[in-house]
């Protein structure tokens, strides 16, 4: 194994933005205004936004400076060509499709490619991939490995397809009912956990021998080729780059949600290799985006993600980027705060049934969780649990996956060492009151991704 130095950022701070600090009795009346939903709050209201870690990154000033080149035509911007050939040298997909996001790109994919009573197979679902699926009249089919559901387990590969489910769902369903398998990369909801390159690999040569195409939900695959780079031996000599591409070759495309890996505020793309799907593709980026050459951004947003992706895959990057979310995840640890284990990529995960065992799931502790952290002190987190997973789409029953989690999610080059102190601090000055804390119910519930606006009060 290639030993690790320390994870010092390799970049100095040039502009700074200021950050609110509230009293607790603001912080009270901001947590009920919300409905008890940290998407609710004003972010000028949160002290440390660990929200999310998608389009919350700090821009490099090379891709500032690469905004001031945009190159606003409606077609054919200069800024779309350079955005194309960076995703065909780095991703090493023939097509590009650009979009305003991620879900841009599923919608396009779901459509052109999901036909009614379709099953479409993936490790763990993410939820609006998942929606987009059903919404195109197909049904998603979980075939991660156990061990993903387990927030113990220090296997190093959660995010692993396990090989006999598919072959299972394959049986059962019939290959012409899988129009493809959806393959995610440092898979979120299972606490950013990394899929191996050998898993990877094995699952698409399943895949291809019975004709079903893998699609790659990119959004933080140099994340999880980091920890390839680090935890499968015959990977460590390759660059992230190389274990990058090795997995984009064997997969047929991507969805690729840009907000995260590639350091831009806003963007995404869909890529693929066969020829008569990017034509429909292309086709329909128009109807629901912009035209083929913008799909949504700005010229300067595509320079800023052409520049962001190279950015993405240098090593120090990335070693400073995994390296500070274990630092947050290995305080907690050594505080004796239930988190999911090994520390994932992109943030560090609360077990929230552990933490407060004592309220039911369908008090829905994480969402609990999430509220008391934000009174406590002003750091956001996410819900990742019941609320997430919302309901059964044919019995309308509350879906209780098997984590309840919350989402310390650690935005790339924007806070420093000591902001990781201050949320651990707190967190730990949560664990020490979790009993006096009391569960939440719906005030409010909408129909579609119920987490990002439902209402909540406390239960008495
Ligand atoms: N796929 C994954 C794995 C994601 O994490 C996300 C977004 C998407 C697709 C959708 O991309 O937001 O650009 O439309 N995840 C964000 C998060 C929302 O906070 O985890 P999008």
């Amino acid at each position: 194994m290639v030993t690790r130095q320390s994870w010092a950022e390799p970049w100095k701070v040039k502009v700074v933005e200021h950050l609110t600090m509230t009293t607790h009795a603001e912080r009270k009346a901001a947590i009920a205004d919300a409905g008890y939903n940290t998407f609710l709050l004003p972010s000028r209201l949160v002290y440390i936004d660990l929200l999310t870690d998608s389009g919350t990154s700090a821009m490099s000033d090379r891709q500032w400076a690469g905004m001031m080149i945009g190159d606003e035509a409606y077609a054919g911007s200069e800024n779309y060509y350079h955005l194309e050939r960076t995703v065909q040298s780095i991703y090493g997909y023939r097509h590009l499709i650009p979009t305003h996001q991620g879900r841009g790109a599923e919608n396009i994919l779901s459509q052109i490619c999901i036909r009614k009573g379709d099953v479409v197979p993936g490790n763990m679902y993410f939820t609006t991939t998942k929606l987009h699926q059903e919404l195109a009249g197909g049904r998603f089919t979980d075939v991660i490995i156990d061990e993903a559901h387990d927030s113990e387990s220090e296997f190093p590969f959660k995010g692993n397809v396990d090989l006999n489910k598919l072959q299972r769902v394959i049986d059962e369903v019939g290959v012409d009912r899988i129009p493809y398998l959806s393959l995610e990369t440092n898979v979120n909801m299972a606490g950013g956990q990394p899929c191996s390159l050998e898993n990877i690999e094995q699952t698409c040569a399943l895949c291809h021998k019975h004709g079903i195409k893998v699609i790659l939900d990119a959004t933080r695959a140099v994340e999880n080729s980091y920890f390839i780079k680090y935890r499968e031996p015959a990977q460590q000599d390759k660059s992230l780059g190389e274990i990058l591409r090795a997995i984009c070759d064997c997969t047929d495309g991507c969805t690729m949600s840009a907000k995260k890996d590639s350091l831009v505020n806003i963007g995404g793309f869909l890529a693929l290799n066969d020829d008569e799907l990017a034509d429909q593709a292309r086709n329909l980026v128009v109807v629901y985006e912009g035209l083929q050459t913008y799909g949504g951004m700005a010229g300067r947003d595509m320079e800023a993600l052409a520049i962001g992706i190279r950015e993405s895959v240098h090593l120090d990057h990335m070693h400073s980027r995994i390296g500070q979310v274990e630092y947050l995840g290995h305080k907690l640890i050594e505080a004796g705060i239930p988190v999911v284990r090994p520390i994932g990529g992109h943030g560090v995960f609360l077990d929230a049934a552990k933490f407060l065992p004592h309220i039911q799931r369908d008090q829905f502790p994480a969402q609990t969780l999430t509220a008391a952290l934000y009174l406590d002190s002003g750091v956001r987190s996410m819900e990742r649990g019941a609320v997430s997973a919302g309901r059964d789409s044919k019995t309308g029953e509350n879906l209780f996956p098997s984590l309840e989690l919350v989402r310390l999610t650690i935005p790339r080059r924007v806070y420093t060492q000591a902001h990781m102190d201050v949320t651990a601090e707190s967190i730990i000055s949560v664990y020490n009151q979790r009993d006096q804390i009391k569960g939440l119910r719906f005030t409010y519930e909408p129909k579609y991704l119920r987490f990002f606006q439902a209402r909540f009060d406390p239960v008495d």
